[in-house]
């Protein structure tokens, strides 16, 4: 190969790896959140903030974007129907306490996942998520 052909395949080389990168890093589904709040699940009071932490700490790589539920986790829309607000705080932390429920015992053949603690998070965030989970209607 003559110089020229190294420098033009170099270049080559160069613009797949940033195109694939590219395609690596494109946000995802922006869409959803606007869609969510359009039918009218979320009190948008507490969205922003509260919809971001659970995307940012990875909650809805599980529980899907617009916590619908998906393969992996239930839906987090009715939470409010079955906790009190410092119950799921500390569900949140150390949710090997609450296994023997009668709704995650079906949870646990339904699921191969399991819900980390998140007890390395301080309690203020925590506390910022379970206002937002509890500020989701009941549907
Ligand atoms: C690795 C996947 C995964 C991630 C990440 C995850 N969860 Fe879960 N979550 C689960 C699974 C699976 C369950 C079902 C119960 C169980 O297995 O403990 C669950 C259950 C729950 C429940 C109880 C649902 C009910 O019906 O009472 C809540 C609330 C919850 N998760 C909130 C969260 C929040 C908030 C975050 C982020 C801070 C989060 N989860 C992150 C997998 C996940």
């Amino acid at each position: 190969m003559s110089n020229a052909q190294k420098w033009i395949a170099g270049f080559l080389l160069l613009f797949l790896i940033l195109f694939f990168l590219e395609q690596l890093t494109k946000p995802e589904n922006k869409g959803e959140n606007a869609a969510m709040m359009a039918q009218g699940t979320v009190n948008t009071a507490q969205t922003t903030d509260g919809i971001k932490l659970l995307e940012n700490i990875g909650c809805t790589s599980c529980h899907g974007a617009d916590l619908s539920g998906t393969k992996l986790a239930p839906a987090l829309t009715s939470v409010k129907n079955n906790w009190s607000r410092d119950e799921l705080l500390n569900f949140l932390r150390n949710p090997d306490a609450y296994q023997k429920n009668s709704r995650f015992k079906k949870y646990k053949q339904e699921f191969k996942t399991i819900m980390p603690a998140y007890s390395n998070i301080d309690v203020k965030t925590l506390g910022k998520i379970v206002d937002y989970l509890m500020s989701l209607k009941k549907d």
